[in-house]
């Protein structure tokens, strides 16, 4: 007889294989229910901005500063300051960010969480966020670990003797692990890969058979190597090639949206601080945080030698400072790489890192024994500041003038630090600078004029009406507009009215928008023009009018009545106001919600397929299955294709709000060809008659063959589907509109 009752010692809950293991290739649909309420322990009430206010702000930084120069025995600080490590833990928290997709960043606080958490380039921040945990108990929910992290990071400046630009709060923390993030092809990680791996991941994730000339690195990627943040501190496969690196340099920082002085700022800033660690071998190491034994309690890479912290501690295997005195803001960073020349050696770990020529050169003392002085250190990474042309007129200037240094350190840590935190209405607390003058925070006017009421909105309404655009129009043109929103940095969305503005009004996606906003504009002029109440109707706020004047119409004549919500309250904000450069990232290269494929995505790797890009930007505008669903079956009955051309129109009648578009999609008489040689295009052809009846892209098969996403379809094309779906529809449309409307929103998570 079996001796285990009701046992299941062949595997449990989420054992291998899963899904993942037998079909690799399938669309993961569920990654869109990622970080939902239901892994929050907050519920979807919880209203940070009124938790955050109960603080008292002086109080916390105090606490945290007061933290900041103590030692506790189980991790000593270095110098008796914790500062270093600080700016570092936080510095690694925002910089993931990437500007291509917007992702990363230190804005949900997911260092917490694998596989940032146990990336090799995060080694030790583990110990890092643990110091801080008895801040973070003390003041709760009302800080977020996001917060405390960045705000760590700048009483560390600050009782160092960098003056800080600003802080402002408003991170809410993810509750999970982000399972969908693209960091890169290779499937190992940096610190646990042969030399061979090494060779074979290189190709994969950096272009360029021809030198420099067409060398790039993988979008949306900004590090040089899986497991790290940036570049490899060695220079390129740990070359010690200076110019390589800075050559990596420029392209990983330029992905972040630095620019040369700000890179330079950021790194010589930096390291004006603390030390690098590096007294083991790091295959001696013990595993990284997520790997680490259940008793190690979420602590990572186990250091075997003496303490294994103090003057044992191995983080990233470089050992040295950069400055005789590691924790005070000055210039000696960029005097002594200038002054001296460097030369390759080795740390007790075996890197390769650099140290004076010049044996008179000043010294540094140890972290923890008293009266022990080191060599002064510089990384590869360093000495790439020096020898890149570009970068040493950047260092020539700040040797010469440390206040510019200072102030542009301190600005470009504070656009790293709240660089993805979106619109000025998420920023909270006493040290929030908001300034024109900082584009990258995508500035938005003040209304300085009425709002209209009901009565004008009617009004307004009837004008749209009265201009004669279609319903495809106007709803094209409206979610053109609120659809650039991307949750991962806040950025885009239809307030401020960018729409007509460079770049966007000239991308080809949008082109079928230029005649409506002109129109809308005289709307607009005729509105603002004859009114002594001082109300004010904005282009932005016209353009998602318009969208639901669309949207009613459409359902009227579906047979349903139904309010479209709409919220003024949108400003318009000018073309100096905007960063072309900047906003250029957010123009979508395959936009299935208006069955857009870029004409280069053909000549673009093949290896992210146009669904995927769909699914992509489902997840960057927070839409759930269903609602991805219900809104591209509406756009489609709608036709807000970007050319208005019939694929995956599925019904004789466009502009109708009807369940058409899943009811052909699913039928069984149906039967779908492919209608190009690559599979971009289908034809859908008559069982019986061979004929065909519509056109369609992948963008509109997916919804058919996906079992989820056909499972919704179903939901909507069954007899009972239509009432259904077209009030799904306009809740799922209000929410694209309102993605970026934090002023009447708050800092709840969800809605
Ligand atoms: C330390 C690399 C940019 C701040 C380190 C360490 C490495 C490194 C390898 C040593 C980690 C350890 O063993 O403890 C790089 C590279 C960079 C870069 C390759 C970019 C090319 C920056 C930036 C900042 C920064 C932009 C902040 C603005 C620091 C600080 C430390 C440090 C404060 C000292 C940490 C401590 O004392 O524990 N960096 N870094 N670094 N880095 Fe960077």
């Amino acid at each position: 007889k079996c001796p285990f009752g009701g046992d299941r010692i062949g595997g449990a809950l989420g054992n291998r294989p899963t899904l993942e293991n037998w079909y690799p290739h399938r669309l993961r649909v569920e990654v869109l229910h990622q970080n939902g309420p239901a892994a929050d322990p907050l519920g979807p009430d919880f209203d940070y901005a009124a938790e955050f206010a109960k603080i008292d702000f002086e109080a916390l930084k105090r606490d945290i500063k007061q933290f900041l120069t103590s030692s506790v025995d189980w991790w000593p600080s270095d110098y008796g300051n914790y500062g270093p490590q600080m700016i570092r833990m936080a510095w690694h928290s925002a910089g993931t960010y990437r500007i291509a997709d917007g992702r990363g960043g230190a804005g949900t606080g997911l260092q917490r969480f694998a596989p940032i958490s146990s990336w090799w380039d995060n080694g030790n921040t583990d110990k890092s966020r643990r110091l801080l945990q008895p801040i973070k108990h003390k003041y709760g929910n009302a800080l977020s670990w996001a917060d405390l992290m960045v705000l760590t990071g700048n009483c560390a400046l600050e009782i160092m003797g960098l003056p800080t630009y600003g802080f402002a709060a408003g991170r809410l923390d993810a509750w999970e692990a982000d399972n969908a993030t693209y960091w890169g092809p290779e499937v190992v990680e940096m610190g646990s890969v042969s030399s061979f791996d090494d060779m074979v991941n290189r190709d994969k994730r950096w272009r360029g058979k021809n030198g420099d000339a067409d060398y790039d690195l993988e979008n949306p990627l900004a590090a040089s190597h899986q497991a790290l943040i940036y570049v490899n501190p060695e220079g390129p496969y740990a070359s010690g090639d200076p110019l390589a690196s800075a050559r990596d340099i420029r392209i990983t920082f330029t992905r972040m949206a630095m620019n040369n002085e700000e890179t330079v700022a950021l790194i010589a800033g930096g390291h004006a601080f603390g030390k690098s660690h590096g007294m083991v071998p790091a295959k001696e190491i013990g595993p990284p945080p997520e790997m680490a034994p259940m008793e190690a309690m979420g602590l990572g890479w186990h250091n075997p030698k003496g303490t294994g912290a103090g003057k044992d501690t191995m983080t990233n295997g470089i050992e040295g400072s950069w400055t005789p005195d590691p924790t005070q803001w000055d210039n000696a960073y960029l005097e002594n790489l200038f002054k001296f020349e460097w030369e390759q050696t080795k740390s007790p770990a075996g890197a390769l890192q650099w140290t004076p020529k010049d044996p008179d050169a000043p010294r540094t003392p140890d972290a923890h024994v008293a009266g022990q002085m080191h060599p002064l250190m510089m990384m590869t990474s360093d000495i790439a500041l020096k020898v890149d042309p570009d970068y040493r007129k950047v260092c020539e200037k700040f040797l010469n003038d440390f206040d510019a240094f200072t102030h542009a350190f301190s600005k470009a840590w504070y656009k790293l630090t709240h660089r993805d935190m979106g619109p000025k209405h998420r920023y909270l607390g006493p040290e929030v600078v908001i300034e024109d003058g900082l584009l990258w925070q995508d500035p938005l006017p003040e209304r300085d004029y009425g709002l209209v009421g009901a009565a004008e909105i009617a009004a307004l309404k009837q004008a749209i009406a009265a201009t004669g655009l279609s319903v495809s129009d106007l709803a094209f043109t409206a979610f053109s507009a609120a659809s650039t929103y991307r949750d991962s940095d806040k950025r885009g969305g239809a307030n401020g009215g960018r729409l007509a503005l460079a770049p966007q009004k000239d991308w080809a996606v949008n082109r079928r928008a230029t005649p409506v906003v002109e129109a809308l504009r005289g709307v607009m002029a005729t509105f603002n023009g004859g009114r002594s109440d001082g109300k004010k109707i904005s282009l932005a706020d016209l353009i998602v009018l318009g969208g639901c004047v669309a949207v009613e119409k459409a359902a009227r004549d579906a047979g349903v009545e139904t309010p479209v919500p709409f919220t003024p309250g949108r400003v318009d904000t000018t073309q100096a106001l905007t960063d072309v450069e900047m906003f250029e990232w957010l123009r979508p290269v395959v936009d299935g919600f208006r069955n857009y494929v870029d004409d280069g995505f053909g000549q673009m790797t093949r290896s992210v397929s146009p669904e995927e890009m769909f699914l992509d930007k489902a997840n960057l505008l927070t839409l759930t299955a269903p609602e991805w669903t219900v809104l591209t079956g509406g756009l489609r009955a709608l036709n807000a294709n970007h050319d208005g051309s019939n694929r995956g129109v599925l019904t004789d009648r466009v502009g109708v709000l009807t369940t058409d578009f899943f009811r052909n999609l699913t039928d069984v008489d149906l039967v779908w060809e492919k209608a190009d040689s690559d599979g971009m295009t289908f034809a859908l052809k008559d069982r019986a008659s061979g004929q065909t009846k519509f056109e369609a892209t992948r963008s509109d098969l997916v919804f058919g063959s996906n079992a989820q996403l056909r499972s919704i379809a179903d939901a909507y094309a069954g007899s009972d589907g239509q009432r259904r779906f077209v009030a799904d529809f306009v809740k799922a449309w209000d929410k694209i509109m309102m993605l970026d409307r934090f002023d009447v929103k708050g800092h709840r998570r969800y809605g």
